[in-house]
């Protein structure tokens, strides 16, 4: 495997926090070069909290950390922590990190960073609102060429909305954001909620979380079982789905997901459908794909990687 440079731009966020230890598990095909954060499921200097502690528990403090944008780029700010809890990790015990926070502001050192890499150079991994890299983009669009892809975790098409009866969070949350990124001329995968409602935190695929010791596998199982209580609470399921870790886990094992060329736009004006994806499955305006849709993830061979990655933390 080629080991790949990635640049993770999160919001943790329960799911964005597993998809972090994933990340952090596997060295030997990623080179994590820093972590952005962004308000998102809880406002930004939570999740900039949330992603050191995260990264303490890994041991992992070789990774830079960055806060980034406080709102979205025109519309107010959208939370969820009603689903993630006021902490936006619930079910881990948080704690201040030893390791201060940097003061370089997400957006600046990502167009830094971007500069100095070299063409095809960087991936960027996005799992939550897309402000901070549409911002980049923005300010800098002579960074575009150093992107290899972008692999975000957001939108849907058979599966309607989980904010909006229409649209997905992290598009809902900043739809201009997301249609500038969708717009960016560079390789997108796009993991919506068709694939991660898939990937559900059932008992049995918990059972080899739970067979791992250590404060890492404890704060994962922790935060899922807090994550299928809401669930089971709002929705009456049995397990919630764990969106963003399909992100990583599609960059560690692209055979467990199925995927189709798409232009994929994003509703940015309409109030009823604000954040809607728009993903031309079958063609039907003629526009050349933009994106890869990914809509079907082995979701029992993702969490038997998860529990994997996580045992060697
Ligand atoms: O809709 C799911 C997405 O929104 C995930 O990234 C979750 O963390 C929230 O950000
Ligand atoms: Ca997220």
């Amino acid at each position: 495997m080629i080991r790949r440079r990635v640049i993770i731009d999160c919001d943790p966020g329960l799911d964005d926090a597993i998809n972090l230890f994933l990340a952090f598990a596997s060295p030997e095909a990623l080179e994590i070069v820093g972590i952005t954060t962004v308000a998102g499921n809880v406002p930004v200097a939570l999740t900039e909290r949330n992603a050191r502690m995260v990264r303490e528990l890994a041991n992992r403090e070789d990774v830079p950390v960055f806060g980034g944008c406080e709102r979205p780029l025109r519309r107010p700010p959208v939370y969820a922590d009603h689903v993630h809890g006021a902490s936006g990790v619930d079910g881990m015990t948080a704690f201040e990190p030893r390791a201060a926070r940097d003061d370089a502001h997400a957006v600046d050192w990502l167009v830094e960073t971007l500069r100095a890499a070299n063409a095809g150079e960087i991936t960027l991994v996005a799992t939550g609102p897309l402000t901070n890299l549409a911002a980049a983009f923005a300010r800098a669009p002579d960074v575009l060429p150093k992107i290899a892809e972008v692999v975000l975790m957001g939108g849907a098409r058979r599966e309607g909305g989980n904010i909006t009866p229409t649209a997905e969070f992290n598009m809902f949350a900043d739809p201009h954001a997301a249609a500038a990124v969708f717009a960016c001329g560079r390789p997108i995968v796009a993991i919506g909620l068709d694939a991660t409602h898939q990937a559900t935190a059932t008992p049995e695929r918990l059972a080899p979380l739970r067979a791992i010791s250590g404060p890492v596998a404890e704060a994962a199982l922790g935060m899922l079982e807090f994550a299928n209580t809401v669930e089971f609470k709002r929705r009456g399921a049995v397990g919630a789905p764990v969106h963003d870790p399909c992100t990583v886990a599609y960059l560690l094992a692209p055979r467990l997901f199925a995927t189709k060329p798409c232009c994929i736009q994003v509703e940015t004006e309409a109030a009823l459908t604000l954040g809607c994806t728009s993903v031309d499955y079958w063609g039907a305006t003629g526009n050349a794909p933009n994106a890869v849709w990914v809509d079907e993830v082995d979701a029992d061979a993702l969490f038997a990687l998860i529990a994997e990655r996580i045992s060697r933390l």
